[in-house]
């Protein structure tokens, strides 16, 4: 395999968090910062955040939002991270749902860089995620994501410390290539 930059090898997606770590102001500024900063179509950066940290308002709502099965592990992650966009009409929505990934990952990046680690979902009750956080008519959340720092894989339900602890794994180049 080709040497990747260790900000990307070492990038990966766990669901044991620490508990007990909390996410600084510091480091919620350097992760929305990285956000901001992301290339988008016509400079039009269509996407917008809402951060909660552990046990805060906001993250009580995001929490809520999502499915009782992924509560068991984000509910120890430091902060959660809403990542919504603005496209309304079917070009606008592509387009804009394609900037708000490349914005969450540079922030995914800068989690890294700073040791922290990032789990995104987007099976998530939508419309009550909206609701919940009162967002504006167009603004359209699309994903969560759990940042923190490494828990114990031990300390997971039986069935995520399985999938905690199996191969990571992807398609082979040669796969991706078009002829
Ligand atoms: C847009 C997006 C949505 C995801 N949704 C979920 C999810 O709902 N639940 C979950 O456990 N993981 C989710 N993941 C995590 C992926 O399963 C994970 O990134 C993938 O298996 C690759 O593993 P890695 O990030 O460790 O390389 C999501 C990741 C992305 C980028």
């Amino acid at each position: 395999m080709a040497d990747l930059t260790p900000l990307l090898a070492f990038r990966w997606s766990p669901r044991a968090f620490d508990p007990d770590a909390e996410l600084t102001g510091d480091e919620a500024s350097s992760l929305l910062e990285a956000a901001r900063w992301a290339p988008s179509a016509g400079n039009a950066q269509p996407w917008r955040f809402a951060l909660g940290h552990r046990q805060d308002e906001t993250w009580k709502r995001i929490l809520v939002s999502l499915p009782e099965h992924d509560q068991r592990w984000t509910r120890h992650a430091s902060a959660l991270v809403v990542g919504a966009h603005t496209g309304i009409s079917p070009v606008d929505t592509e387009r804009s749902a394609y900037d708000l990934g490349q914005a969450i990952a540079h922030l995914t990046v800068q989690a890294t860089a700073l040791g922290l680690h990032i789990r995104q979902l987007s099976h998530f009750d939508r419309a009550g995620l909206a609701t919940e956080l009162d967002l504006a008519a167009g603004i359209r959340p699309l994903v969560v994501a759990a940042v923190g720092r490494l828990g114990d894989p031990a300390a997971l339900p039986p069935d995520l410390h399985a999938r905690e602890t199996a191969l990571r794994r992807r398609h082979p180049l040669a796969a991706l290539l078009l002829p």
